[in-house]
């Protein structure tokens, strides 16, 4: 009987093209990119696709503010971003940019269809337009008390503190942060896409195992307040995409943020001849979209996005999977308070396989916030990676090197503990599976000690001179169980794994982790992971 191995296509959200990456966007591609990674190494053939969210107001500003048109600055960042990404070993197949033909073609063509299915519908509303400044304002620039919540400081089109979104003139008390005046309301036609349609779908939908199961609550909660119509298009000044037929109307960067899912995988596609555009997409796919995300996007993706595909007739995603925030000190990342730790700042200082690693140690399955400790971070690399896993290496190897020219025994010394790990990689296993990262890390140092423990009650270093074969078995047998060891952590370190298997001189393969290294060469290698000061 032949396994079946599964098709998936892994999403992060889209960064903004405003600014840099920082240790909160390698959360989610951390701990997207090792679930990929694990799932390439038990033999699924897995896509990891991102790119750039290049649109809306965010980004136009932050290009008047350097003084460069939006097009610049979409093209500076993207390369900034993609070169963070490759230092930190994100495995992406395809980063790209929501500022793509695909995407500009592909929106057109969602747009059409949403449009004649009568989806999609003009209305004329008031917004909020600057009389100082002779504009209207796009949300980003208008602040007020978020009408849900009553939080203070809210942008015009979601709240940063209850999550719910909502148009800028629901704002209790907004004032313009270009002129500081209190804007007026002027009409405009807007289109809008229907999301109230779709209603009884989305409450079927988020219980059908898509979901963690507080995300199912808080999505509930939206229902509760009934869903309201999503306005799709924004006023000119905007940098995207411009709605056909209408004069300075643009569609909203959330809109073609969404469909740049679809359009990053067309243009990986293009690439690959053996990858097929619909056979993802349709509705009967077999194929799985998993999709991870973080806390505060949580209405996009429960909400307009499937109900968006559903109105394109497309396949929903098998798993939103939601993550919560970095804090540093109880904090969210923030500049002012010098808390804000860019993706090249950690590598002035550290290197990318300890940010890895102590993130694994803290993700699970649920959407808990993960406080990041420097000290905590250097104490637990030091002790579990340098003091358990690579020490279990080189206490054995320097045997191997000094009395057997390098070669590993022909016999394991103890079958019944070999066996014991082998055992154990089922459980490893489940806990990648379901994302319980901290689960897999305890379980794998759990075993680590064993493998330590084993070595310090047979004291190789006493039998030295006296019995060779012994002490070449057991030696060995400490080699093989770091290779299980570092095989199972090749998800998590993969610039550890690549230079054990240097040492190794033998591919880390998960398939063959009950076939043994015997009679084997390995290399000599001074340092395997640095102690981190
Ligand atoms: O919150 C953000 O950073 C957005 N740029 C995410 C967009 S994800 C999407 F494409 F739906
Ligand atoms: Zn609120």
């Amino acid at each position: 009987m032949s396994i079946q191995y599964k098709k998936i296509l892994v999403t992060c959200a889209l960064p903004y093209a405003n600014g840099s990456i920082h240790i909160g966007h390698l959360l989610e591609q951390i701990q997207a990119d090792i679930w990929v990674r694990y799932n390439r190494m038990i033999g699924n053939k897995v896509w990891f696709i991102c790119a750039d969210d290049a649109h809306g107001t965010a980004v136009m500003l932050q290009a008047k503010k350097r003084n460069i048109s939006p097009e610049m600055l979409i093209t500076n960042v993207l390369n900034e971003h993609k070169l963070d990404f490759f230092k930190f070993n994100i495995s992406h197949d395809n980063y790209y940019t929501t500022h793509s033909i695909e995407n500009r073609t592909l929106i057109n063509e969602v747009y059409d269809i949403l449009k004649n299915s009568g989806y999609i519908k003009e209305r004329v509303i008031f917004q909020l337009y600057d009389m100082k400044k002779n504009m209207f304002l796009p949300d980003r620039f208008v602040q007020g008390v978020c009408s849900l919540c009553q939080a203070k400081n809210q942008y015009g089109d979601h709240c940063e503190v209850c999550g719910g979104t909502y148009s800028a003139m629901d704002l209790i008390n907004p004032v313009s942060v270009l002129s500081y005046t209190k804007p007026i309301a002027r009409k405009s036609l807007h289109l809008f896409f229907d999301l109230p349609y779709f209603t009884n779908m989305l409450k079927k939908w988020i219980l059908s195992g898509v979901l963690q199961n507080n995300i199912i609550k808080k999505t509930q909660e939206w229902f509760k307040y009934g869903l309201k119509k999503w306005d799709i298009s924004r006023d000119s000044p905007y940098f995207g995409f411009k709605i056909p037929n209408y004069v300075d109307k643009y569609f909203y960067v959330w809109l073609d943020a969404s469909i740049g899912y679809m359009s990053i995988f067309k243009n990986l596609c293009k690439k690959k001849i053996d990858l097929c555009f619909n056979e993802f997409w349709k509705k009967d796919s077999t194929c799985e979209l998993h999709q991870f995300i973080g806390k505060d996007i949580i209405y996009f993706h429960t909400l307009f996005w499937p109900a968006i595909l559903e109105g394109l007739n497309l396949r929903k995603p098998t798993k939103i999977f939601v993550h919560g925030h970095v804090t540093i000190n109880g904090d969210k990342l923030s500049k002012s308070k010098h808390t804000f730790m860019k993706a090249s700042d950690w590598l002035q200082n550290y290197d990318s396989d300890s940010l890895r690693y102590y993130y694994a140690c803290k993700l699970s399955s649920n959407a808990n916030d993960i406080e990041v400790n420097i000290m905590q971070l250097v104490q637990k690399i030091n002790s579990d990676i340098v003091n358990k896993v690579v020490n279990l290496a080189v206490r054995n190897s320097s045997f191997i090197h000094k009395k057997f020219y390098g070669k590993l025994s022909n016999v394991l010394d103890d079958l019944t503990l070999y066996n014991q790990f082998l055992n154990e990689s089922k459980n490893i296993e489940c806990f990648f599976d379901n994302r319980e990262y901290s689960l897999a890390m305890k379980k794998i140092m759990e075993l680590t000690d064993i493998a330590n423990k084993y070595i310090n009650d047979k004291k190789p270093w006493t039998l030295d001179q006296k019995n060779n074969d012994k002490l070449h078995s057991i030696c060995s047998m400490g080699i093989n169980l770091f290779k299980i060891i570092v095989t199972w952590l090749s998800p998590v370190m993969p610039e550890l794994a690549k230079r054990v298997e240097y040492f190794l001189n033998k591919k880390l393969i998960w398939k063959e982790l009950s076939s043994p290294l015997l009679n084997h060469n390995i290399n000599y290698v001074r340092v395997l992971y640095e102690r981190i000061n």
